[in-house]
């Protein structure tokens, strides 16, 4: 049953739906800082397998997310001076930072092949999504 789910198969669900039925939602996956380390784990996601299992603080727009604490979007990721490529279909990429207990513990990273389409409203359903998904880490 869902609530004998783990965490990462719940995770891995929120993925799933968000890839699914948002078209331009390509890539959807969940980085989470790896202990004590300065640096982000990939955990679970759906999309193409990524190398960049790993990304230390400060790289790439997941890196400076972990350290800004702020939503981070790129209309356009060939414009991007630290930007970590994945695939070279991506046009586009957001990331909004996961809080448990107003702590930066990790993010969500979506991927799009759409140049330029994530707005606002992308930036509070996803916040939205953080927050739910907050309470299933706690
Ligand atoms: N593009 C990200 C790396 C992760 S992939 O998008 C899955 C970045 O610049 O941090």
């Amino acid at each position: 049953s869902n609530t004998n789910n783990t965490v990462d198969e719940r995770l891995l669900a929120v993925c799933e739906i968000l890839e699914k039925h948002v078209d331009y939602y390509n890539w959807v996956g969940f980085y989470f800082k790896n202990g004590d380390k300065n640096e982000l784990k990939l955990g679970p996601y759906v999309g193409a397998p990524t190398d960049h299992t790993i990304i230390p603080f400060g790289k790439g727009i997941c890196g400076q997310v972990a350290v800004s604490n702020e939503n981070f979007v790129v209309p356009d990721v060939a414009a991007q001076d630290n930007y970590i490529a994945c695939s070279i279909t991506v046009k586009a990429e957001i990331v909004v930072p996961l809080f448990v207990n107003g702590e930066n513990v990790g993010q969500i990273d979506i991927d799009s092949n759409t140049p330029d389409p994530f707005t606002t409203e992308d930036e509070r359903f996803l916040e939205f999504v953080c927050e739910e998904v907050a309470k299933i880490l706690v």
